[in-house]
């Protein structure tokens, strides 16, 4: 099973450009592209917050707009960009946004992997939280199927990447969520955005990963003192190889644009080019 990841797409409204800079919404629409035109054929996406750049349903409109482009079934979970009841107006006909009276977190039980989105947004505050009712659903949620093999989304990374502007803004509780995790084995890994870059780490046995970005990068700024800033690195996509079987995941990035190439590594009789 092929399973794309889109992520921090901060949608704009009305033609406008994030930070005066960045053109998120023909982003959003070359990223969509590069997905249906990948073959294998992709199976699903997921879509993991600021999926807006303020929340408001002019944003949000303009994003539903552009998602109904993509031929595959997609899922999305906030992110601190996003207003919760805004997300749930606007995708009010979404098979699973419902799914949790008070939170949009669901599990999709469609695949030969299953797929849980947690919302991990407290209302106005840039960090993520997971409350005690929302643990609890997750601890029940994964307690429901404990043969299949299940990967967790979300917005908010339970780890510190070294981007110091962002660790102060990550999952605040990420120690009590690996925690729980690891009681549930089928758990083989947990994705990511909010980072704006890809970054991989293993918590408690499990792969737990960052998104790239189909448009504007944090940047890599080591220094603890780094001021907050962003780059624009080349536009790519996570694209998770899940193979159920085996219970392994595979993680990839993938680059959206035109590149030179392929170019073949042997002649026609097999020997390889000089
Ligand atoms: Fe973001
Ligand atoms: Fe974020």
């Amino acid at each position: 099973m092929l399973l794309a990841q889109l992520t921090d797409m901060h949608i704009k409204a009305d033609g406008r450009w994030a930070y005066g800079k960045v053109d998120t919404v023909g982003y959003l629409q070359k990223a969509i592209d590069h997905v249906n035109r990948f073959r294998p054929k992709i199976d699903a996406v997921i879509l993991t917050g600021d999926l807006t750049d303020r929340g408001g349903p002019r944003e949000f409109e303009e994003l539903r707009r552009h998602l109904q482009d993509l031929a595959i079934p997609w899922f999305p979970v906030p992110g601190n960009h996003d207003r919760r009841d805004m997300m749930r107006e606007a995708f009010a006909d979404h098979a699973q946004i419902g799914a949790c009276r008070d939170f949009i977190q669901y599990a999709v039980d469609d695949f030969p992997f299953r797929l849980i989105g947690i919302d991990t947004t407290e209302p106005g505050k840039p960090y993520g939280h997971l409350c005690e009712a929302r643990l609890a659903w997750l601890d029940a949620c994964l307690a429901a199927a404990p043969d299949k093999p299940t990967l967790v989304f979300q917005h908010h990374p339970p780890f510190e990447t070294g981007i110091h502007h962002m660790d102060v803004q990550n999952l605040l509780n990420g120690d009590v969520l690996m925690d729980l995790l690891a009681r549930h084995p089928q758990v083989r890994h947990v994705a990511c955005g909010h980072v704006h870059r890809p970054c991989e780490v293993t918590l408690r046995g499990i792969g737990v990963s960052i998104a790239p970005n189909g448009a504007h990068s944090v940047s890599l700024d080591l220094d603890p003192e780094g001021p907050s800033s962003f780059t624009m690195d080349p536009p790519s996509l996570r694209l998770f190889n899940l193979d159920a079987a085996r219970g392994r995941v595979v993680s990839h990035v993938s680059y959206v644009g035109e590149f030179d190439g392929p170019y073949p590594f042997f002649d026609m009789s097999g020997a390889l080019l000089d």
